[in-house]
């Protein structure tokens, strides 16, 4: 595949052609919030709306992870427009996070602090009316616990579990596994584990 050089934020980078301006950012050394995109995964599902850009030509700010990268364009991340749309779902994600991050496993290694530092908005918003899920956590698995209410769906381990190890047991909107499914031994999770928690 050919190569094909844009500028981003005022910096000129190559990449091949075929890219989204998503991964041709985030190879390059520039930071775009994301939660939903999987690298490798042919059609995104674009739904957590955070990867907002502005494009030199376009009237609308577009989503990074959907937008093929072209020759010549000119990106910029930080457009007044763009980082509206992003605050916004963020803050909408927020409104029905529980944020407790002094008692979360998560906390500075989370990217949901990330993003709300690179936007520039607060954790505890109270831009949006709050909406406590007060969802059953699902500790059914000996392997792993699965707490909805601070599952931002993303759709991560959805699809390392279909795609990557090909089993399916878990899957969107309940994204619960259970044994009511044919699962592999629990070797084969112990094995495979990992990998889900590495994309969570
Ligand atoms: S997931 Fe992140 S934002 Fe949420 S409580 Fe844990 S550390 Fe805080
Ligand atoms: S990463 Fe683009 S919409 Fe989620």
């Amino acid at each position: 595949m050919k190569n094909i050089s844009l500028t981003i934020d005022d910096k000129k980078i190559s990449c091949s052609d075929g890219k989204t301006l998503l991964w041709a950012a985030l190879e390059n050394g520039i930071y775009i919030p994301n939660l939903c995109a999987i690298l490798g995964k042919t059609h995104p599902a674009a739904s957590c709306r955070l990867c907002f850009v502005e494009v030199e030509g376009e009237k609308e700010p577009v989503v990074a992870c959907t937008e093929p990268v072209k020759e010549g364009m000119v990106v910029h991340t930080r457009g007044k427009n763009a980082l509206r749309l992003a605050r916004t779902s963020a803050e909408l994600i927020l409104a029905s996070h529980p944020v407790d991050c002094g008692h979360c496993q998560k906390n500075r290694s989370c990217e949901l602090q990330k993003i709300a530092n690179h936007l520039g908005i607060k954790l505890i918003t109270k831009r949006f009316r709050k909406l406590e899920r007060n969802l059953p956590i699902d500790e059914s698995s000996s392997l792993f616990t699965y707490n909805p209410n601070k599952c931002v769906l993303c759709g991560k381990c959805v699809w390392v579990c279909q795609e990557k190890l090909g089993i399916g047991a878990i899957g969107l909107p309940e994204g619960v596994l259970s044994d009511r499914f044919h699962l592999p031994g629990q070797t084969f999770w112990r094995n495979n584990l990992q990998r889900m928690r590495r994309m969570c």
